[in-house]
């Protein structure tokens, strides 16, 4: 299955709107219009806006959000609804990150009330998943993982899921430099698809993209992207850089 790879920048609490515009505005030059890979870019809320201005006629590069809120408006200060990100133009919203997670107590049903209202506005969600040092040594991979997908994406319709992107970030990869090898990835890519498979069907199972993040570099992209189940990226630390992160982009090209 010829699934065509998604590589996305997920900037976390980096970079000011006026550091986005300059971040933009260099890596469009170094990515140059590849038709190989579907790039993403996650600013923080602030930065939405102006990045779109300038990635509104980009043939590669869509915009995403880090995080949003489940319900259209109402007395929630501080957040953001799926509406407001819409509004700007946003394509992608990543949600169930493993710092969203952990840092603030976020849980399977939140993430599925974020997923079902990502999909009932028509607006793509980037899933993420992947288990603790401690659920690994513990040799829980698979029940963790399980867990998620099956909480997470409970109830969704299978027509949305197509449009869903799956990130498998392994926790004790993320931002500690120790990538998993691509052998591992690529294990625990090939056992998401495969509960995707169960849940939502061949279809769905066999046209869905799952990213792999933690520490990925533009020096390790073409070994993981190399792995059957491994269909892109999702890059913290190295796609605060344009060079950096255009390198990883072009290295995904090269290894479909
Ligand atoms: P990292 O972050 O590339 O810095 O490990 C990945 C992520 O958290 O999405």
């Amino acid at each position: 299955m010829n699934r065509k790879p998604i590589i996305a920048a997920n900037w976390k609490m980096n970079k000011t709107a006026t550091e986005a515009v300059q971040f933009i505005e260099k890596f469009e030059n170094l990515v140059g219009g590849s038709s190989l890979v579907d790039i993403a870019i996650a600013p923080a809320f602030i930065a939405l806006s102006a990045s779109k201005e300038l990635l509104v006629n980009s043939s590669t590069t869509a915009l995403a959000a880090q995080n949003c809120h489940f319900e259209e408006s109402g007395a929630f200060t501080g957040e953001i609804s799926i509406g407001m990100l819409k509004d700007i133009g946003v394509d992608y919203v990543i949600i169930g990150h493993s710092e969203r997670r952990a840092i603030f107590g976020e849980n399977d049903a939140l993430i599925n009330a974020k997923a079902k209202s990502l999909h009932a506005a028509g607006v793509n969600p980037i899933f993420c998943i992947g288990e603790t040092l401690e659920e690994r040594d513990g040799g829980e991979i698979e029940s963790v993982l399980r867990r998620q997908l099956e909480d997470g994406l409970k109830d969704l319709d299978s027509v949305n899921m197509i449009q869903t992107v799956i990130a498998y970030e392994p926790v004790w990869a993320i931002g500690t430099g120790r990538t998993a090898t691509p052998e591992q990835a690529q294990e625990a890519h090939a056992f998401t698809r495969s509960v995707i498979r169960e849940i939502f069907g061949d279809s769905v199972a066999d046209q869905i993209r799952i990213q792999y993040g933690g520490s990925v570099k533009p020096d390790n992209t073409k070994e993981l992207m190399g792995q059957e189940d491994v269909d892109g990226a999702l890059v913290g630390g190295a796609s605060l850089d344009p060079e950096s992160f255009a390198d990883i982009c072009k290295n995904a090209a090269i290894s479909d």
